[in-house]
């Protein structure tokens, strides 16, 4: 199994002096355990700040968001190569404020994860449902249906340099967070399907489970035998809080 894998999400918050002070501060906090991999992704324009203080560490660079295409007249856009020279990693796709707030759609979601690829960036696919969809029975469906678009589009081998994110919408910066039981759940139809495409692939890759994770959480929602990690929101700006979740990562 690969290490687990927490992702602070920073979403559009911070100025540079305070992403400088947190990065300062997640630095220079207690160490980071060895059995994780720890990224962060900063918004576009305090990248380039963070990788010179990130200096190549064992903390990881990563972008919320991409351009489906590679260059060209896309005024506004930033493209995967371009986040890769600023020194991302890793690249979130499908994120539900993008499909909800952004109306991007599967479609759209999958020229995303495949355009991060070309540029070498790790594609952080995101997947949920929101209260309704789950109130009407209908979770299964609409996961199956936000992972089907990308399988179908970029292939099983794709998913080999992938990583999935299960974010329950009604989770999402709620305070209200999916129990263990139902994060697991999810993440075991998650992981059922990459493998009926390919086995090794399907136990390898990592399942994240992003909604209102926060320390005192984590450690429980961790042990989930199908879930490999977190996509944090709100608690990780706070250096303590997110090295706190780190810290329960197995
Ligand atoms: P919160 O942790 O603030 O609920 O946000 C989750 C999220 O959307 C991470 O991508």
């Amino acid at each position: 199994m690969r290490p687990f894998l927490v992702v602070g999400n920073w979403k559009m918050n911070g100025t540079r002096e305070s992403a400088t002070q947190l990065v300062n501060e997640i630095l220079r906090g207690p160490e980071l355990p060895a059995t994780a991999e720890i990224a962060i992704c900063p918004p576009f324009v305090y990248l380039a700040d963070m990788a010179r203080l990130l200096n190549g560490g064992t903390l990881i660079l990563g972008a919320q968001n991409l351009c489906a295409e590679d260059n060209g007249p896309y005024t506004g856009e930033v493209s995967g190569s371009m986040l890769r020279d600023a020194g991302c990693r890793y690249v979130i796709v499908g994120h539900s404020e993008r499909r909800n707030l952004y109306a991007e759609n599967d479609a759209l979601v999958a020229r995303k994860f495949m355009a991060a690829q070309r540029a070498g960036l790790t594609p952080i696919l995101c997947v949920g449902e929101t209260l309704t969809q789950r109130q009407r029975g209908e979770t299964h469906a609409v996961i199956m249906r936000q992972l089907m678009a990308v399988l179908d589009a970029a292939g099983i081998d794709a998913f080999d340099q992938a990583v999935v994110a299960y974010e329950p919408v009604w989770a999402i910066g709620t305070g209200k967070t999916a129990t263990s039981a139902q994060a697991q759940e999810v993440h075991a139809l998650v992981r059922a399907c990459i493998s009926a495409g390919n086995a090794r692939i399907g136990g390898a890759i990592r399942l994240l489970y992003g909604g209102s994770v926060k320390a005192s959480n984590a450690a429980e929602l961790f042990q989930m035998p199908d879930i490999n990690g977190g996509l944090v929101g709100g608690a990780s700006l706070e250096a303590y809080e997110f090295i706190a979740i780190c810290k329960a990562a197995i």
